[in-house]
């Protein structure tokens, strides 16, 4: 084994990979950042998570290789086509729940302090609407954001955003962070204090 070989993927992952290529949809993440999210689930016994885009549902597939039978997940994305192609792989499985809207409308919607691990990954519940994703997070929950290494996808002035929102986690006297500067390059937060 080497590290540079990811665990055995879940079994419903390949299929979902098809159908993601054939939709053309690029932001899917990628294994090890899954296998980060598979692990980190796997910490959180009878655990609530939420995750903010759900794409074609890969890091949710993830998630549930992950979460232990008394678990649930609620995911979330405004684009109804790929919500669709998570919700054709995913939909039968009892512990996952869509959303389809508005995320920022949604994350109003939702309990304080209700998830044990949010996967933040759209530009609501990161680049805006922080503050009220932060609220729903237990204390002594994660928050794991990726995306945050350059891409040659970025708009030119994605960069500062990204420099922002890294300088204002790391200033948050409510969380104790890591940086992990592999794959995307990923964040995982821990809230300390509300
Ligand atoms: C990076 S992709 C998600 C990938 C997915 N989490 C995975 O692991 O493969 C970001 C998703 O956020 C969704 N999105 C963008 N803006 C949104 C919004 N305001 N509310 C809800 N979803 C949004 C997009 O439709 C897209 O599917």
């Amino acid at each position: 084994m080497s590290l540079f070989n990811e665990a055995a993927p879940p079994k419903l992952l390949n299929d979902i990979l098809a159908a993601t290529a054939d939709a053309n949809f690029a932001m899917a993440s990628e294994p090890v950042v899954g296998s980060l999210l598979r692990t980190l689930a796997a910490s959180k016994p009878r655990g609530r998570f939420l995750e903010i885009g759900t794409g074609t549902g890969v890091g949710s597939c993830w998630l549930l290789d992950g979460m232990d039978a008394d678990s649930s997940l609620i995911t979330m994305d405004n684009d109804a086509a790929v919500s669709a192609i998570a919700q054709r792989h995913l939909g039968s499985d009892p512990r996952i729940s869509f959303v389809v809207g508005d995320a920022e409308q949604t994350l109003r919607e939702l309990e304080s302090e209700s998830f044990d691990l949010i996967f933040a990954d759209s530009f609501p519940g990161k680049f805006y609407a922080r503050d009220e994703t932060l609220r729903t997070l237990k204390i002594g929950g994660l928050y794991v954001i990726d995306d945050l290494l350059p891409q040659p996808t970025w708009n030119p002035d994605h960069q500062q955003n990204v420099d922002k929102l890294i300088a204002e986690l790391d200033n948050s006297p409510s969380l104790r962070l890591v940086k992990l500067a592999y794959s995307s390059g990923l964040i995982v937060a821990v809230k300390i204090t509300s």
